[in-house]
């Protein structure tokens, strides 16, 4: 098992990570130009949105959540120099580049819009520069591992939430104040693509070291919204604010299952992940310790995990993989016919206990 210090890809594999790089430099998609919202700022009656909130969040809640995506968006450079930092401890070249000349810019467009709908419903310019500096001068400390696996994959989970976060945001503000929804939305698509950049990033250095699989887990384990150290009282009413926003939890629990699958490519590695995963949080499989189940899977060999990763597909709606695979691969499970339907039961049934773990880091 490698540990933190065993992280080294070999020249392959960052030749193919820089390339990837270059095509994103090459085409970074739509980026945010500030100037564009500054001039659509006098179109912005945010006010009108009050009379249309969702039945349960008050004028308070709905000034949290837009300055929740204020604050935390206007960290960036905290962020960026964590990032840096650790590219450069593990020689990821890649990542620097990345972090310095996409990542870092494209995010410190972001805050802006959030601040021109605060301005319209009422905030002066004055004060929220002074509650930006103020988030800007906390101490942030990335506690989600340290190499650059560690952090490509917090970059899916945080970039995908905030994806989100912004989308209900958006979804809030369409019918009373269609310029503000489109800001949001702006913003939205940059972190859809943010989230699809680190899934492929990771998915490179799986390829190259599936051993990395350790350190996914572990961020995945560690995983924490930044809003938690920079906006710890917004960050901690978001439970309550996203199902009256309208969060659909299924999904979110399907989007993030198949972003990491995606970056595992096989349902073998994704059960192997998941395993891993249960091990590191103490989960019993039934009366058995995962440990138990580990050396039971590790003796079926990869089918044996294939099962795994099967049922955690399916248990959220993404069997549609599986057919695409299946026609792809050749199918070792078979060989357990009747069994294997069993075994596909209590997998199934197992997973569906654990899934829970995705829903914390919201
Ligand atoms: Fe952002
Ligand atoms: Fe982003």
């Amino acid at each position: 098992m490698p540990t933190g210090q065993q992280y080294a890809l070999n020249s392959d594999a960052l030749t193919k990570l820089d390339g990837l790089v270059s095509r994103i430099e090459s085409q970074p998609g739509d980026t945010i130009d500030v100037e564009e919202f500054r001039a659509l700022q006098e179109q912005l009656d945010v006010r009108s949105v009050l009379g249309t909130l969702p039945d349960g969040l008050s004028e308070d809640d709905f000034v949290g959540i837009l300055k929740l995506a204020l604050l935390t968006e206007c960290a960036t450079e905290t962020y960026g120099d964590a990032f840096a930092e650790r590219a450069d401890r593990f020689n990821a070249p890649w990542l620097a580049r990345f972090n310095e000349r996409v990542w870092v810019p494209d995010e410190l467009t972001h805050h802006a819009p959030y601040k021109f709908i605060l301005m319209s419903l009422g905030f002066s310019e004055a004060q929220l520069d002074r509650e930006i500096r103020h988030t800007q001068e906390i101490d942030y400390t990335h506690r989600g591992g340290d190499t650059p696996v560690h952090v490509t994959t917090f970059g899916i989970v945080q970039e995908y939430l905030t994806d989100n976060w912004h989308g209900l945001i958006a979804a809030m503000l369409r019918h009373a104040s269609p310029t503000a929804a489109y800001m949001a939305t702006r913003i939205k698509r940059r972190e859809t693509l943010h989230t699809v950049w680190y899934r492929d990033m990771t998915a490179l250095q799986i390829e190259a070291d599936p051993r990395l699989m350790k350190f996914v887990a572990e961020a995945l384990l560690k995983f924490e919204m930044p809003g938690n150290t920079l906006a710890p009282d917004l960050q901690h009413s978001v439970g309550r604010w996203m199902p009256l926003m309208g969060a659909d939890f299924e999904r979110i629990t399907r989007d993030l299952v198949r972003l990491i699958h995606e970056t595992m490519t096989d349902t073998r590695r994704s059960g192997a992940l998941l395993v891993e995963i249960a091990a590191a949080r103490g989960m019993t499989l039934g009366p058995v310790s995962p440990a138990v189940v580990r050396t039971a899977l590790d003796r079926l060999g990869g089918p044996g995990y294939g099962l795994l990763g099967e049922a955690l597909l399916e248990r959220v709606g993404l069997s549609y993989i599986l057919k695409r695979e299946h026609q792809r691969e050749d199918s070792g499970f078979l060989l357990y016919g009747g069994v294997y339907e069993r075994v596909r039961g209590l997998m199934r049934s197992w997973v569906a206990r654990q899934l829970d773990f995705r829903l914390e880091a919201s």
